[in-house]
């Protein structure tokens, strides 16, 4: 179908809720991109809708049961306006297939993760034909050749370089919504961030569910990726998310601290436990002393740079004294900030047919014992950012009380006075009071 002057769209508007990780989130951004190709106008509430589009996330509790609910709220909107069509993508998506259509009647259209650019197509169907669609198939034998879609970008914007995961740690259902692991080739990545640069943009974050397995068809892997983008483009930030501590190796430290100006020094290195059977259950490929060894290796080459990871507690059998372990890993390693999760069981993982005797309860408390000393901890840490100066990429301004946001280098949200609009500049920000995710300061020249 070609998308040029269609008016499927035309006087209508589109509302996309969104749930789950960054991808998600740019997955939007692509799904609005092309349905404005169809001359569909964004809409920022569901009542002024004509098409409803949930992307939606299963990686944690109760997801089909949001989706149910979301929908449920929508039933007067459909009533007073019969030609609304109410969509479902993203994970739940792609799990559920065409059973979401019989258990949510309301719905009129099920789209998986790798249809999101069959979306014209879809909506041309669904209005043309008035009935239902499912398109939830993998497509496993293509390549991975897309290029960025967003709208306006802003200062710092996404981009995908890997989809799926071939990990199949034993709690994760990403593997089977997002399917086999593939890469964007590297010269695509560079004309893509080329043209986004044109675009304003000062900063991406390269997003993928494990980062750093990327290869390229030429054979680039992660570390040669980072090195050509802060190479030849003009991009002034790279950041990246999210990355498997089992690949993140020397040479890729190495490739951060020579590019230190360009490469932000900040890295999310989900570890899910302390304790090394859990590691080995959950099939993560390291101990909990590889896993410490990498962040010492990660510090010493790059001194100062700030970590933060994911923790789930209560995995199946995980006893006291393995709890215990993942305690202490906070005392080993400084993660300045954490996401921490009760374990909950996922539909085809492995980890799901496993006992899991472990009250509701018991979960709580360990997230809660877990979550309050890392509170005391990221406090600590804050404090050596106290009169330091850092640099900042202004992101926001407040006209009226003068004040400007951005995120310094280690990826802390910083606030400073300002008279001047300072969007899309790096400016040093002397920093007066820390906090664990934000910090205040004084622009110095
Ligand atoms: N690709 C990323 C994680 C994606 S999912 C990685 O490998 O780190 C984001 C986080 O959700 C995971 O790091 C994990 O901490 C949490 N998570 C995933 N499955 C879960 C489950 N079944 N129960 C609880 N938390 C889970
Ligand atoms: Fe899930 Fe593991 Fe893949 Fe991350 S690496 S997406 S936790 S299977
Ligand atoms: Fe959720 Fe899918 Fe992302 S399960 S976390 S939206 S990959």
């Amino acid at each position: 179908m070609s998308l040029e002057n269609h008016d499927l769209g035309k006087g209508k508007g589109v509302y996309i809720s969104t749930y789950g990780c960054q991808m998600n989130v740019n997955d939007t951004e692509r799904m609005y991109s092309l349905l404005e190709m169809l001359n569909y106008t964004p809409v920022n509430s569901a009542d002024r809708a004509d098409l409803i589009i949930i992307n939606s996330c299963s990686v944690r509790e109760k997801p089909v049961h949001k989706v149910h609910s979301e929908v449920g709220r929508y039933r007067t909107l459909k009533s007073k306006n019969p030609q609304l069509k109410i969509g479902v993508g993203g994970c739940v998506a792609q799990q559920e297939k065409k059973n979401l259509l019989k258990d949510v009647p309301l719905l009129d259209f099920v789209f998986g993760t790798d249809a999101i650019d069959q979306l014209p197509q879809i909506v041309n169907d669904l209005i043309q034909k008035e009935e239902k669609v499912v398109e939830a198939k993998f497509k496993h034998s293509e390549p991975y050749h897309v290029e960025t879609l967003v709208r306006n970008p802003g200062v710092s914007t996404f981009v995908n370089i890997t989809k799926g995961c071939d990990n199949f740690c034993t709690f994760c259902v990403v593997p089977f919504t997002r399917g086999r692991e593939r890469s964007r080739p590297l010269n695509h990545l560079v004309s893509d961030i080329n043209n986004l640069t044109k675009r304003g943009v000062k900063e991406v974050t390269l997003l993928g569910q494990n980062v750093n397995s990327y290869l390229s068809e030429c054979g680039a892997n992660f570390a040669k990726l980072l090195e050509t983008l802060a190479k030849d483009t003009d991009i002034e930030r790279i950041r990246f998310t999210t990355s498997h501590p089992k690949d993140f190796d020397e040479e890729l430290v190495g490739v951060m601290q020579e590019w230190r100006s360009k490469i932000m020094d900040y890295i999310h290195l989900p570890v899910q436990s302390g304790n090394s059977e859990v590691l080995e259950r959950m099939n993560r490929g390291y101990t909990r002393e590889e896993y410490i060894q990498k962040a010492k290796m990660i510090l010493d080459i790059m001194p100062g740079a700030s970590l933060s990871t994911d923790i789930i507690v209560g995995f199946p059998g995980e006893t006291e004294a393995q709890f215990q372990e993942t305690l202490s890993l906070l005392e080993e390693v400084p993660y300045e900030s954490i996401f921490s999760f009760k374990y909950s069981p996922r539909p085809f993982t492995k980890a799901a047919r496993w006992e899991d005797p472990l009250s509701d309860e018991e979960k709580s408390g360990r997230l809660y014992r877990l979550q309050n000393r890392h509170k005391e901890i990221a406090f600590e840490l804050a404090k050596k950012y106290e009169n330091t100066v850092v640099q900042v990429l202004v992101e926001e301004f407040d006209a009226d009380n003068e004040r400007a946001t951005g995120r310094s280098t280690q990826n802390k949200l910083t606030h400073f006075q300002s008279s001047k609009n300072l969007i899309g500049q790096t400016v040093s920000v002397q920093v007066t009071e820390a906090f664990p995710q934000t910090l205040r300061g004084v622009m110095v020249l």
